[in-house]
């Protein structure tokens, strides 16, 4: 059997449990996801896409079920050794991006890169390289408030490259970018598939979902994988 780097056995996130404003976001989700492949979640909005990416990107575990991640078990994990996985094993690039508006291109790529004592001299070199690939070396002293939207989002993509991890995710990612860009973005995802990563896309962009590097489309419904 194949090495599965993301296994999630009835999973269930529920959001204020136990409020007034109780959300059930995620039911069961029962999913394999193989490593060195890349699929694509995909659902109406509110389904469910970015809460399933968080559980896999060990943003938080998940409210019951199992969450098997890069063979580590989320659920019965401490929040800092969460936290310490999610920095060696998952490279998220946010729906919003999560920029720091204040610190400029090259400091916010270089942002994860700091609780792992690499000196700026290396911090530099592997920054000026993925903004090269990028496109974006030529805004690297700005301010993030200064750039455009499609800039922005390529210093997210830059942020979570930066510290090659094995397992990529990317919430809509296409969401800011020009046709060009776009594709630009996914001969970059072939690449790091090619180069042994898992990737875990989401999106409603038919340029992704269609895209021939794709190898699956897990469809979410209500909080439920669809089974067509
Ligand atoms: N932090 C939160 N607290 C409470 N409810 C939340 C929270 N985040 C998401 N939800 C709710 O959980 C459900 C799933 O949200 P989620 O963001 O996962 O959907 P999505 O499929 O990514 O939607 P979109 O396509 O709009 O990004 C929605 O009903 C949403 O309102
Ligand atoms: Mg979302």
């Amino acid at each position: 059997m194949t090495a599965s780097f993301v296994a999630l056995e009835d999973v269930c996130k529920i959001y204020n449990q136990g409020q007034p404003n109780q959300v059930r976001a995620l039911h069961n989700i029962n999913l394999v996801i193989a490593a060195n492949s890349m699929v694509c979640l995909q659902g109406a909005s509110g389904s469910g896409k970015s809460t399933l990416l968080s559980i896999i990107g060990c943003v938080f575990p998940p409210t019951s079920g199992r969450a098997t991640i890069a063979g580590k078990a989320l659920s019965r994990m401490p929040d800092r050794f969460l936290t310490i996985h999610r920095r060696n094993t998952i490279g998220f690039i946010f729906q919003h991006f999560n920029i720091l508006p204040d610190l400029t291109v090259l400091e916010n790529i270089t942002l994860p890169l700091m609780p792992l004592g690499i000196g700026p001299g290396a911090r530099k070199e592997r920054a000026e390289r993925l903004m090269e690939m990028l496109s974006i070396g030529h805004r690297s002293n700005f301010p993030a408030r200064q750039i455009s939207g499609g800039e922005l989002q390529r210093v997210a993509i830059a942020r979570a490259l930066i510290n090659d991890p094995p397992i990529v995710l990317a919430d809509e990612p296409t969401a800011h970018l020009d046709h060009t860009l776009s594709l630009a973005f996914m001969e970059i995802m072939r690449e790091l598939q090619r180069a042994g990563k898992t990737i875990i896309l989401t999106s409603h962009d038919p340029l992704i979902t269609q895209h021939p590097a794709v190898e699956r489309i897990i469809a979410i419904e209500d909080g439920e994988i669809h089974v067509p």
